[in-house]
């Protein structure tokens, strides 16, 4: 674990993750950081869970750790459930004891796509596949139960470390000569570490409220708390984001030949679990009641390449 003890412990998870490495890094800043690999807290376990969270004691449950595979969860979807509801269903449960407070983090993919414009808070859902509702389980956990919850729904999550869809571009962009992307999809990229500059925005607010008032972090936290959208600023489509990628490599290395992209629809593009058409996230709620906005989408990705080709 990487530990040192004090009374903000944060406990995060998934800090193998894309969005789990990043919150290491950031929420230092805030408070004691408890990270335990999946060999010492194993989210399918529910005593594992209950274990960890007696042996640290944390002040914050940050989940990053999440079964993020959306096409092979439809023939696991024990395991999607497992590790996507049961485990913060837990989490609740045993931060609702020591009255410390659960940051989650679910999906764009809690809905059905068929929104014409971005989607906010209150819109029905409708997940279209087994991740989707595995995901969308894990909210409804966390607002049954007793603990001061924030579920941050997010998207298209990428960053300089781990799977997704920005570095595999990159990486096809260079091995290939043409490559054919989905352009009937839309949806809002988020960096990483906006989502967790983000997230230490939050508890920072929320604990200095605390500690100016003398009250307690969950009686601060509780009329706060529910699902806010959080993504990156503007809109585009899995076509407009390789684009934008390999156009900013291509501009920090102007002799590099990459590969040229090809605009197809979903049909030409099957895949096991169905995605929605229209995942753009509304974020205004995040806005108004912590005065946070991410940046735009091409900021964000020109830095991430600017990293990665530099
Ligand atoms: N990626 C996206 O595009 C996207 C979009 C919307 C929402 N989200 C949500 O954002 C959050 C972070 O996603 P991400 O992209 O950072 O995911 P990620 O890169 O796939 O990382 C998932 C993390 O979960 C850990 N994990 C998986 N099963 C576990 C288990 N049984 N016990 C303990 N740890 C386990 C993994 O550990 P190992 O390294 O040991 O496997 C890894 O650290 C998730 O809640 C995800 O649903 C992601």
């Amino acid at each position: 674990m990487t530990s040192q003890l004090s009374s903000g412990r944060i406990l995060v998870t998934g800090g193998s993750g894309q969005v789990g490495e990043a919150l290491i890094r950031v929420l230092a800043s805030v408070g004691d950081v408890f990270a335990p690999g999946r060999d010492e807290l194993d989210l399918t376990d529910a005593d594992s869970i209950r274990r960890v969270m007696r042996e640290v004691g944390p002040r914050w449950v940050v989940n990053a750790a999440a079964y993020t595979a959306v096409d092979k969860a439809e023939s696991e979807p024990e395991l999607a459930f497992a590790i996507n509801a049961m485990a913060p269903a837990v989490f609740a449960a045993e931060t609702a004891k020591i009255g410390a407070v659960v940051v989650h983090f679910s999906t764009d993919y809690v809905f059905d796509g068929s929104k014409v414009t971005a989607y906010v808070e209150s819109d029905p859902i409708g997940p279209l596949n087994v991740y989707g509702r595995s995901k969308l389980a894990g909210e409804v956990a966390l607002s049954a139960g007793e603990a001061a919850h924030f579920v941050f729904r997010t998207s298209w999550v990428y960053g300089a470390t781990g799977k997704n869809f920005v570095r595999s571009m990159l990486k096809f962009a260079r091995e290939q000569e043409h490559l054919r992307i989905v352009s009937d999809q839309h949806g809002t990229p988020t960096w990483s570490f906006e989502l967790a500059k983000m997230t230490a925005h939050v508890i920072g607010q929320i604990e200095r409220v605390a500690a100016q008032n003398g009250r307690s972090l969950s009686e601060v936290a509780l009329p706060l708390n529910g699902i806010y959208h959080a993504s990156g600023g503007g809109a585009t489509t899995w076509y407009g984001l390789a684009v934008q990628a390999i156009a900013e490599v291509q501009q920090l290395e102007p002799r590099a030949r990459l590969a040229t992209v090809e605009a197809i629809s979903t049909a030409e593009y099957p895949t096991p679990a169905k995605r929605p058409m229209n995942s753009l996230l509304d974020c205004t709620k995040l806005e108004q009641m912590f005065g946070w906005r991410m940046p735009e989408w091409q900021e964000s990705v020109a830095r991430v390449v600017g990293e990665l080709a530099g």
